[in-house]
């Protein structure tokens, strides 16, 4: 949520630098943009609403620069709320990536004191309590420090000076930096993907650390303002580049990426995964926890925990995880699952559980993330960017990751992996099927008139029908209602009538019978059913066939769902890479 990026060095034109870097976070927010430069001892800004866009920006060349892409919180997407903002004295500008949970608390202190605000945001309250503390403080750092450490929520800012000094502070929302050593460039961002073709070397700030960068950079702790001996991460995806390959949007190409997604999993260290599947088996509960898409993954992995491992497994939502923190125990796991690295959400549960011992282990995509540095158990997706914000191949890593680790808790680790080399052959045919394609064009254009969409499935299919849900509502702007099979008769039953569409998905399983017999109550009300099934049945009015992948058949049928999002979000001129109000990062609550 926001994307933060700053620029300083010698190397490159900072004003460039910045916008490219915006360019590559603005699936965290895109709601307006904005870029503050330097220029003969004078700050610069432009601020605009909407896309970023080139033909916008007429800063001249700058040897340091900030920049800021917002997803609104605080305050209506107008100009003058966007970021960055400028203090009183025009001595230094701002940009913020969180919510200051206090700011009405601190703006009516400060508004008493006689500060004046000009937007409506929560950031210019930073901006004005760093010109409170500054009043009798008289040091700028100590002022920033002061001011910063009196936030509450997951806040992280990146100030400009005048005299073209950098300033980061983190505290919850991420924060990069990044170092060339050649051109003696510096670079703050978001993310890491956003510098990477540029930067040898990365630091992931940790809460409470400051960065100070002139000719020098320096990071201390805002506690303390004693200096950190830092830590470097070599920058190990230089080569990794946005592209959409041929392929009309990213989603599409993500989807068929997939295939490569399945291999990159049985890929992963046995060692590792057997540690950690040692410690699954010695651990009381395990909590698989994710939010939105890695929710519905999260909740996957547990069910296969449960069903190959016969292990105590609990899939909990980040932001819902809360009423059972009480119960949390040294001997129980938290497994954490996340595209990002980054969503605030899961990482609260995260730093919660850590603070009384619960271990923890997480599956994360982006590098050099939170979740990923806090965890005691890590383990990466190496899916390469997933630049839609609907997620889509990360998905379908995490719930192979999650059946495969299940495999190794049971002991059948080279039967997993054989079901895992099916699974994918199925879903490259899959993808490549041009019948079926041509079959998804039809149902996606008559389902793209459709105001609600119904999904139905129990057992392995379950989370795979709610993932569908989620595709469909994000992509498709439809609102769609995912029934598990066995509750249909218990409420949703009321909505079944001639003129409504229901999507179940069906294996040749235990639930088999069971969801034939609710597609059968569904018929009898006149709806109409679409079946993605390996058996066709008279009962359905459309039929996608799917391959009989016996215990890994949810994986493949994701896809004809994911598929089908993509179809109707693209039928009703969606923004496909970029839906409505979301972003792809929620780093805050
Ligand atoms: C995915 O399509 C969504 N946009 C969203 O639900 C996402 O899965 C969620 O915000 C969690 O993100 P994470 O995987 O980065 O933790």
């Amino acid at each position: 949520m926001c994307g933060i990026f700053a620029y300083i060095g010698e190397g490159r034109d900072a004003t460039k630098a910045v916008f490219n870097g915006l360019k590559r976070l603005d699936y965290r927010g895109y709601d307006s943009w904005g870029i503050s430069i330097v220029e003969k001892g004078e700050i610069k800004t432009q601020k605009y609403i909407g896309e970023i866009n080139r033909k916008l920006l007429t800063l001249g060349r700058s040897r340091s620069a900030i920049g800021h892409t917002r997803w609104a919180t605080n305050g209506t997407v107008t100009q003058i709320n966007a970021h960055p903002h400028t203090s009183s004295d025009k001595s230094y500008v701002l940009a913020h990536n969180g919510i200051v949970e206090n700011f009405t608390k601190l703006k009516s202190f400060l508004s008493k004191k006689g500060y004046k605000f000009i937007s409506d945001t929560d950031t210019e309250v930073i901006l004005r309590l760093i010109e409170y503390e500054y009043r009798n403080e008289k040091d700028f750092i100590i002022s920033v420090q002061n001011a910063f450490n009196k936030l509450d929520g997951r806040n992280t800012i990146i100030i400009l000076k005048k005299e073209g000094e950098v300033i980061a502070v983190r505290n919850g929302s991420p924060l990069v930096v990044g170092i060339s050593e050649k051109n003696n460039d510096v670079y703050f961002s978001s993310d890491t993907l956003s510098f990477s073709q540029y930067v040898d070397k990365t630091i992931t700030l940790e809460n409470g650390q400051m960065a100070i960068c002139n000719d020098k950079l320096t990071i201390i702790n805002t506690k303390d303002n004693n200096e950190v001996t830092v830590n470097y991460d070599v920058n190990t995806i230089k080569g990794q580049e946005y592209s959409k390959d041929g392929f009309r949007h990213f989603m599409i190409k993500e989807i068929h990426e997939e295939p490569q997604i399945i291999e990159k999993v049985m890929l992963q260290s046995k060692k590792n995964i057997l540690k950690l599947a040692n410690k699954i088996k010695n651990s009381t509960t395990v909590y698989c926890i994710g939010s939105g898409t890695a929710g519905a993954a999260a909740f996957q992995s547990a069910y296969y925990l449960r069903t190959f491992g016969g292990i105590n497994a609990i899939a909990l939502i980040g932001a819902e995880a809360k009423d059972y923190f009480h119960l949390f125990k040294k001997s129980d796991l938290i497994i954490a699952l996340s595209q990002s690295g980054e969503t605030a959400d899961t990482l609260e549960v995260i730093e919660f559980a850590k603070k009384v011992g619960v271990c923890i282990a997480s599956y994360v995509n982006m590098p050099g993330s939170l979740m990923t540095k806090i965890s005691d158990y890590k383990f990466m997706a190496n899916a390469g960017p997933e630049i839609c914000v609907m997620s889509t191949k990360v998905f379908v890593s995490q719930i192979v990751w999650g059946y495969l680790l299940s495999k190794v808790v049971q002991g059948k680790f080279y039967d997993g992996l054989s079901n895992l080399r099916k699974t994918k052959t199925a879903v490259s045919k899959l993808l490549k099927d041009k019948i079926l394609d041509k079959k998804l064009d039809k149902i996606a254009t008559k389902l793209s008139y459709e105001k609600d969409l119904f999904l139905l499935a129990k057992g392995q299919n379950l989370q795979i029908i709610r993932e569908g849900m989620i595709k469909l509502v994000e992509g498709g702007y439809i609102h769609a209602h995912a029934i598990p099979a066995g509750d249909l008769k218990h409420y949703a039953i009321t909505l079944m009538e001639p003129g409504k569409y229901l999507i179940s998905v069906i294996s040749d399983d235990e639930n088999k019978t069971d969801t034939m017999n609710a597609i059968n109550e569904v018929k009898a009300r006149g709806a109409s059913v679409i079946g993605i099934s390996v058996f066709p049945d008279k009962i359905y009015d459309e039929y996608i066939q799917v391959a009989n992948l016996g215990e890994t058949s949810a994986i493949l049928n994701i896809i004809p769902l994911q598929l089908l999002a993509y179809k109707i979000a693209v039928l009703k001129g969606n923004n496909v890479d970029k839906p409505r109000n979301i972003a792809k990062s929620v780093t805050v609550k």
